[in-house]
This record gives structure tokens, C-alpha cells and sequence, in this order.
């Protein structure tokens, strides 16, 4: 039996470095941190580099404060936007996933970045977590990964669909005998969907909403079937008197308003079967579509992606965890009974 002298040393872990959410999964623990991809850090050149705090305690400042100090979301349509704040906010979260000060030290760590990502990106990424102590950093495929911890056989080889709608992107992609048969990639998600909502109201009810509140406002009314008539109060500025004011919304207005951006999604889907070869097409009967990522949860998605597709649509256990249980999976060839929350 082989093994790699690797495995002797350091524990296995992984890392899915979203643009919304950090998730890090540890060998034998399973995920042991997951928190906001943010920051928070001084603006005055004085203080020279390094973060004030990470993830949640750096996003609870958001908006709150003082000047000299800013939140920043150093990853941006699922790629890195601030590779300095990026290298330190892993640090930082690499002392709390790992629980000691030498945070990743040793470690064999697997990450995983979109399939648009270039080469460039994954460089400087991998640069980035061994300067954080860690002994190997391979990058993974974020399709792969996701496949591999919604519980698929990403090595059998018959076609199989899974689509990872995350913050800032959508990736769609055939897997089979271990590989990528086709895919796409798009700068859609969550986010976007938020982006929709708030332009919605700037526009029908002249008021401006912070991000939070769109998020909410999808979280509780939205939907990507045709909404309901449930009716319920959000609070923002208005653009004419600069005051606070509400705004009454239905479910129904707000899946009129995030429609094109779903519908994106959608397309990317069927985008990816058309290029897809005919055998595995034909598996795809059986298999069907399996979304993953915090975007699975959008109610009526899974059954409007089934509708425009004719296939089956599933969406996976823990959506927003796949990512990060499937690379430690495929990274140190832990199985998928191994414990999934430390
Ligand atoms: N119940 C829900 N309904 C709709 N959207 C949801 C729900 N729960 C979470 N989300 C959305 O999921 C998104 C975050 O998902 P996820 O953590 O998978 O993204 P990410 O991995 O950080 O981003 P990316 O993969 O694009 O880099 C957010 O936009 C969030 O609003
Ligand atoms: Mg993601």
C-alpha cells in the first residue's frame, strides 16, 4: 500500500475561501470554523499592514466604525480582489479553525477556487496560504469539490450534474470518472440576487436599502417560482428626503424583481447540458442535477431549474458546507462518514 510521506506529517484540512463565507474542514474534526469572508482593517498608512479582526467580529463593525478603520470583503465574484487582506484574514481564521497560535502549521491544505479562476489567481492563493505555515497547498476545482461533499461518486464513470450557486458566482459542470466534462461559469449569485432587490425598491419606491436588508428581504419573501401575496415592512432611506422610511413588499413583487437575475442561472444550467456529450446527457436521466451552495435554499429554485430542465433536482445536505467537506475528502481521502461538524 502507498502512502504519501505527506500524510505522516500535519493534518489534512481544507479550505473553501468564498465570497461571501470561509468555510475550513479539519481531518478527522470535519468543519471547524465557518464566517464571513471580510476584514476589518486601517485605512492611515501609518499602521502598515495586518488586520484589526476577521470574519464575524470584523463584519459586526460593519458600518459602524471609527475613522482609520474599514470592513473590507477582500474576495469579489468569487475571486481575489485583495491578496494582501486575504493572506491575513486566512491567518487570522487559521488560528481559530486550528485552535493555537501556530495556526496552520504543517498542515496539507486543499483549496478550492471556480473554474474561471486563472492561473495567476491560483499562484498567488497558494503563495498566500503557505505563507500562513501550511506544508502543501494544492488547488482543487470548486465544481469537484462540491460534487464530492453533496455525497456523489465523482469517480464512477457515469455523468452527473452539480451546480454551485454561491454569493458571487454559479458553477455549473458535468462530472465523470473524476474529471469535468463540461461546465460554465458565471459572475452570478446570492449577492446579485440582493443587488436585484435593492435596485427593485430604488426604483419602484424611490428608497434606498442597505445589503443586509436585501439579504433579508430574499431570505423571507423571496422565492424563484412566482411569490406569494404574504405582505411584510422593510426599512431604508428615502433618495428624495434622505429620511428613514418603509416599504411595504410581497413575495410577489420581490420574485418579479430577482426573476432576470435567476433566470441567468437557469440559463448557465441549460447552457452547460447543451454542450454536455451525448452519453453522459443520456445519464443524466438517471442521475439528475444537484445544487449546492447557500443559494440551493432560494425556495422553488430546485423545482424552477427541474421544470427548465425535464431532469430531477436535488439539493444537497448542508449546501453550504459541500465545497469544503468535499475537498478534505478528494484532498486527504477522508471518507464521508468521517464527522462533518467538529
Ligand atoms: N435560505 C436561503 N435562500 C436564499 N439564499 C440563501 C439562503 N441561505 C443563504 N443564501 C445565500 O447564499 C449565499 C452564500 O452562499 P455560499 O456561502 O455558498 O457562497 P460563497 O461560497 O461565499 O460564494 P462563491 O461560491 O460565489 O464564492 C449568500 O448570498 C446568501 O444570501
Ligand atoms: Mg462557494
Amino acid at each position: 500500500m502507498f502512502f504519501s510521506v505527506g500524510a505522516l506529517f500535519g493534518r489534512a484540512a481544507a479550505i473553501d475561501l468564498g465570497t461571501v463565507n470561509t468555510v475550513v474542514a479539519i481531518e478527522g474534526r470535519g468543519i471547524v470554523l465557518n464566517e464571513p469572508t471580510a476584514a476589518a482593517v486601517y485605512t492611515e498608512a501609518q499602521h502598515e499592514r495586518g488586520i484589526i479582526s476577521s470574519g464575524a467580529d470584523a463584519e459586526r463593525l460593519y458600518g459602524r466604525t471609527p475613522g482609520g478603520v474599514n470592513i473590507i470583503y477582500p474576495m469579489k465574484d468569487g475571486v481575489i480582489a485583495d491578496i494582501s487582506a486575504v493572506g491575513d484574514m486566512l491567518g487570522d481564521f487559521f488560528i481559530k479553525a486550528f485552535g493555537r497560535r501556530r495556526g496552520a502549521a504543517g498542515a496539507r491544505l486543499t483549496i478550492c477556487l471556480p473554474l474561471c479562476a486563472t492561473e495567476l489567481e491560483q499562484r498567488a492563493l497558494t503563495d498566500a496560504v503557505k505563507a500562513c505555515g501550511a506544508r502543501e497547498a494544492t488547488i482543487i476545482p470548486e465544481p469537484l469539490a462540491a460534487a464530492a461533499g453533496a455525497g456523489m461518486d465523482v469517480f464512477a464513470p457515469v455523468g452527473s450534474m452539480v451546480v454551485d450557486i454561491g454569493g458571487g458566482t454559479t458553477d455549473t459542470a458535468v462530472i465523470s470518472y473524476g474529471g469535468i466534462a463540461a461546465n460554465d461559469s458565471i459572475k452570478t449569485g446570492g449577492r446579485h440576487i440582493d443587488g436585484a432587490i435593492a435596485d427593485y425598491i430604488a426604483a419602484q419606491y424611490g428608497v434606498r436599502i442597505g445589503e443586509k436588508t436585501a439579504e433579508e428581504i430574499k431570505l423571507s419573501l423571496g422565492a424563484a417560482l412566482i411569490g406569494g401575496m404574504e405582505r411584510r415592512q422593510f426599512k431604508g432611506r428615502s433618495l428624495k428626503t434622505g429620511l428613514p422610511e418603509c416599504v411595504a413588499l410581497t413575495g410577489g413583487e420581490v420574485s418579479h424583481a430577482i426573476a432576470p437575475t435567476v433566470r441567468k442561472i437557469v440559463d448557465s444550467v441549460r447552457r452547460t447540458l447543451s454542450e454536455t456529450p451525448p452519453e453522459l446527457a443520456a445519464d443524466l436521466i438517471d442521475t439528475g442535477i444537484v445544487l449546492t451552495g447557500g443559494g440551493a435554499k432560494l425556495k422553488g429554485l430546485d423545482k424552477l431549474i427541474s421544470h427548465e430542465t425535464g431532469l430531477k433536482v436535488s439539493i444537497a445536505e448542508d449546501p453550504m458546507y459541500c465545497v469544503a467537506l468535499g475537498a478534505l475528502k478528494l484532498g486527504s481521502g477522508e471518507d464521508m462518514d468521517a464527522p462533518r461538524y467538529a
